[in-house]
């Protein structure tokens, strides 16, 4: 980066879930500059201890920070998002930062059926921040949590290696699946950011068709809305390509392939 370009947006996943809200906020911000940075190191964020995730989480972004700069944060991911967004906020106060949690407010109002099925992480499940956002938004529709232990697992596996076994992908949804005085379940709300890497292969063996909420354009556009409206008019286009960080210092070749096809230099 020279001293001239623009303050870059920072992109944060455990993993490479955080690449499908990247995409959306490229075709919202196209002159922006980004690093995009996933903890692989602590890949799956799922079955972490909620107080050492919230740690390692607080103590990484003091060194990104510190590091990029960043104009503004978005935490593409769920698991962090329920955890740690309120802490990463006040111990770094200058830095706006956009989180990403289930969408259960629009799942609640869009549901004709009344039964909604959350779909995420077993650590999403699990958080105080995911049954708040049911007790607040979607009292009056009966709401079904599906912690997944596997889905993040094979969304990596799938965008490394082109394959993903079905039946097991099968599996991880039937949960979401429910039939109640002859009604059925008609949105599952994809609430981690690697899922909707599968989500035409969920598509293909769900039992029913339902409508898949996907939150990463909404999240791209509050991204943007809390960025200077105007690039001023001295600004530069970034000089160089985005960048993605990998915590392990040492993604293997097929992550770096994959990062290379979506513009990233790792
Ligand atoms: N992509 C992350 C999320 O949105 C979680 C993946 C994981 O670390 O298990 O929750």
């Amino acid at each position: 980066m020279t001293t001239s370009d623009p303050k870059p947006v920072l992109m944060f996943d455990s993993g490479i879930g955080g690449l499908t809200v990247l995409r959306e906020a490229r075709v919202l911000m196209p002159e922006r500059r980004f690093v995009y940075v996933a903890d692989d190191a602590g890949f799956p964020y799922g079955g972490w201890d909620e107080e050492q995730l919230r740690e390692r989480i607080v103590t990484l972004f003091g060194d990104l920070i510190e590091r990029y700069d960043p104009e503004i944060a978005v935490i593409a991911c769920n698991t962090a998002s329920t955890l740690v967004l309120g802490d990463l906020r006040s111990a770094f106060p200058q830095t706006p930062f956009v989180g990403t949690v289930p969408a259960i407010k629009p799942a609640a109002e869009r549901t004709r059926s009344g039964l909604i099925s959350v779909l995420a992480t077993p650590g999403t499940v699990k958080r105080q921040y995911t049954r708040d956002l049911i007790g607040d938004w979607a009292s009056k529709v009966h709401v079904r949590l599906v912690g997944s232990e596997r889905l993040a697992g094979l969304a990596e596996t799938y965008m490394r290696e082109g394959f993903v076994d079905e039946s097991a992908v099968r599996d991880e949804i039937a949960p979401c699946f429910i039939e109640h005085d002859g009604r059925r379940t008609d949105i599952v709300v994809l609430a981690c950011t690697h899922y909707p890497f599968l989500v035409n292969r969920m598509r293909k063996t769900a039992p029913w068709p339902v409508d898949w909420i996907d939150p990463a354009e909404a999240i791209a556009r509050r991204a943007l809305s809390l960025l200077p409206k105007e690039r001023r008019p001295h600004e530069p286009m970034p000089t160089e390509p985005d960048n993605a960080v990998f915590t392990s210092g040492n993604p293997d070749p097929a992550i770096r392939r994959l990062m290379q096809g979506f513009g990233l230099r790792s």
